[in-house]
């Protein structure tokens, strides 16, 4: 069996999937490919329904796909994955512990050997990096919904993953912290290498934080569109506004109506 191309941490080859409903087979994803390098960010953008969370639980080995392939590191994934970390929209966060030990969850879990002063202090330098020192001994409902989503960005990466997976985890955000968390992300990054897969419906977001930005097609899904935006970390915000940026939008906005199969300029009625 090939494996997967150089350089390429998560690669993701001609991948079908179905969910066997009772009215049939519902075909999500078609012959899906999708590459991203080692350390880099690919935003994931496609309409509604699409695939893409389905996507994300291909890549952590929670479900396994009809037919193709999934690789990380250079292993065909067939099992659930450790070295995955996960963010959502709902940071899903317990209530019954303090914010640390929120953030410690997955130490417990995939090194429940390290002592607990090493899980800590792994913690509170993620908490720190994000701005949350001061906060750690907080319940989940103490923050508001931006400190609750770094947390959960820092739960995310304390167990150091090879692998991120981002399912629209700034989508319940006000617009001005959902900036806030987009910058704190870029600073994250020099930090905590990482290689990551960013589910997003925000074009803006795409460009801002993608290295890449894939568009899938309307369900089943195959990958529509790559666009690279090879531009070094951290990125200033208002690079959004640059002439660069407005184009790619520009190009990004005409993919995903067509990814809805709108192609003309009527504008959706929800
Ligand atoms: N476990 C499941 N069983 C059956 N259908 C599912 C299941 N999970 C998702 N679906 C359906 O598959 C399609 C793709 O879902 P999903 O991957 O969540 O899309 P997206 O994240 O792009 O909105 C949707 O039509 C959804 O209703
Ligand atoms: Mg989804």
């Amino acid at each position: 069996m090939k494996g997967p191309g150089l350089g390429n941490l998560i690669e993701i080859k001609g991948v079908t999937h179905a969910y066997k409903t009772k009215a049939g087979p519902l075909p999500v994803l078609e012959k899906l490919d999708i590459a991203v390098a080692e350390g880099s960010f690919c935003a994931v953008v496609g309409p509604s329904g699409c695939g893409k969370s389905t996507l994300t639980r291909l890549i952590a080995g929670l479900m396994f796909p009809d037919e193709g392939e999934v690789w990380l590191h250079g292993e065909l994934v067939k099992s659930p994955r450790k070295t995955v970390g996960m963010a959502f929209q709902n940071p899903v966060l317990l209530e019954w512990r303090t914010i640390l030990q929120n953030v410690i969850l997955p130490l417990e879990i995939v090194a429940p050997r390290m002592p607990r002063r090493q899980k800590e202090a792994r913690a509170l330098e993620l908490l720190e990096m994000v701005g949350l020192t001061g906060f750690e001994h907080k319940r989940p409902s103490e923050l508001s919904g931006g400190m609750r989503q770094r947390a959960s960005l820092c739960r995310s990466l304390v167990h150091k993953p090879d692998v991120l997976i981002l399912d629209e985890p700034f989508g319940a955000l006000d617009a001005f912290t959902r900036e806030d968390l987009w910058q704190t992300m870029h600073e994250l990054r020099q930090r905590e290498p990482v290689t990551a897969v960013l589910i997003t419906h925000d074009l803006r977001e795409s460009v801002y934080l993608g290295d890449q930005v894939v568009v899938l097609s309307g369900r089943p899904a195959h990958t529509q569109h790559v666009m690279d935006i090879p531009i070094p970390g951290p990125r200033p915000l208002d690079m959004l506004y640059n002439k660069d940026s407005v184009d790619r939008l520009a190009v990004l906005r005409k993919q995903i109506q067509i990814a809805q199969g709108r192609t003309g300029n009527e504008e959706r009625a929800s």
